[in-house]
């Protein structure tokens, strides 16, 4: 198993800065993900973790080894690097079999065939494939398929392990499934993971901590209550599960929230002026009119487990989350009394 340190990495491609001063480790055994949205540089960052890919500047470290350096002038090929990857497609060959595909890494490393037979059985046994070895890929389902390349990158008993989005091809009952899977396999394994995705209730769900990007440029690392919690800025927040901005005016006596005719403390380095209050759906109640603010209702959506409000207050619209047979008298143009308890400031 192996620690990773990734050192003031940069990647520029042309004119485009896709990895900008990286600067993380992750610890031996640790599960991390790498959360962002589509196009901020994590598939780049993982491809210069495993040797695909090399780095404009800085340093990376899988252990003690120092496997990328362009100033010291070091690459060490993916092959050498004892990294196990799965894709967001599942790139497994289609004319294999399961047995054949696992098998592979192992065979490409020579190892005698009765050993090759004893890892692969293993690996598959691992990831629920046991039965279905000498099956085509095409005779597999989205979410098989995916086990196949999962038992193929843990079959060699790699150090790390890097996973580029291997979820995102699958539905949603099966996708929140796999993560549980793999989670088990990892803990189990007590393999270092590296796991980059977009969906952050994926990254919640699984990551021991969780490396949030935005444009090339790591904006917070923090375990998922701390991200999800105390957002390094607004564009966490707003990323990272749900969010209601209101405008709010930094000045002497603390911060005052127009809306709702309240002024909380400062945070420390906000600067006076126009700054933006967060308040996420789950910190507000619904309440009878009368009691606590007075909103309008603009529209209400059925969920099924719950009802998605949207309410007036002081000019601006709070949405707002709440169980589905409470409030059902209530309806757009009439009022509602709601208690906010949990705000955040952020700079304007
Ligand atoms: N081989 C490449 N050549 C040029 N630009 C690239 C290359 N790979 C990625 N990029 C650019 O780098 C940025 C980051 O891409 P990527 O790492 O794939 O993001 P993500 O995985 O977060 O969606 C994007 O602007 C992308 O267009
Ligand atoms: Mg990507």
């Amino acid at each position: 198993m192996a620690e990773i340190k990734i050192q003031s990495v940069t990647k520029q491609f042309g004119d485009v800065k896709a990895v900008d001063n990286f600067v993380a480790t992750v610890g031996d055994g640790e599960f991390v993900s790498i959360l962002g949205p589509s196009g901020c540089g994590k598939t780049t960052m993982l491809r210069m973790v495993a040797g695909f890919e090399k780095p404009t500047a800085g340093e990376i470290y899988i252990g003690d080894k120092l496997v990328s350096s362009p100033a010291k002038g070091i690459f060490v090929p993916p092959e050498k690097r004892s990294i196990g990857m799965v894709f967001q497609s599942y790139a497994v060959w289609p004319h294999m079999t399961v047995f054949e595909n696992v098998g592979y890494p192992l065979k490409i490393k020579g190892l005698p065939k009765h050993e090759i037979a004893d890892r692969t059985n293993k690996a598959l046994e691992l990831v629920h494939l046991g039965g279905l070895a000498q099956r085509l890929p095409s005779q597999l389902s989205g979410g098989q398929q995916q086990r196949v390349a999962l038992a193929r990158a843990l079959v060699a008993e790699p150090d790390l392990l890097l996973l580029d989005e291997p979820l995102s091809n699958l539905d949603a009952k099966l996708r929140e499934s796999m993560r549980f899977e793999i989670k088990e396999l990892q803990k189990k394994l007590g393999v270092t993971v590296i796991y980059v995705t977009h969906d952050q209730a994926e990254a919640m769900a699984m990551s021991d901590r969780i490396i949030v990007m935005n444009a090339g440029v790591i904006h917070q690392i923090g375990n998922p209550a701390e991200v999800y919690e105390t957002p390094a800025d607004k564009t966490i927040a707003d990323f990272i599960g749900l969010v209601n901005f209101l405008r709010a005016e930094a000045g002497e006596g603390g911060v005052t929230i127009p809306a709702l005719g309240r002024t909380v403390p400062a945070p420390a380095g906000l600067a006076a002026g126009q700054a933006v209050a967060a308040v996420r759906p789950e910190h507000i109640a619904l309440a009878a009119p009368g009691q606590g603010l007075t909103g309008t209702v603009v529209h209400k959506s059925y969920l099924g487990d719950a009802v998605d409000w949207r309410i007036e207050i002081g000019g601006e619209e709070l949405r707002v989350i709440a169980p589905a047979a409470a409030f059902n008298e209530y309806g757009p143009g009439g009022q509602i009394g709601l208690e906010v308890d949990k705000v955040m400031i952020f700079p304007a």
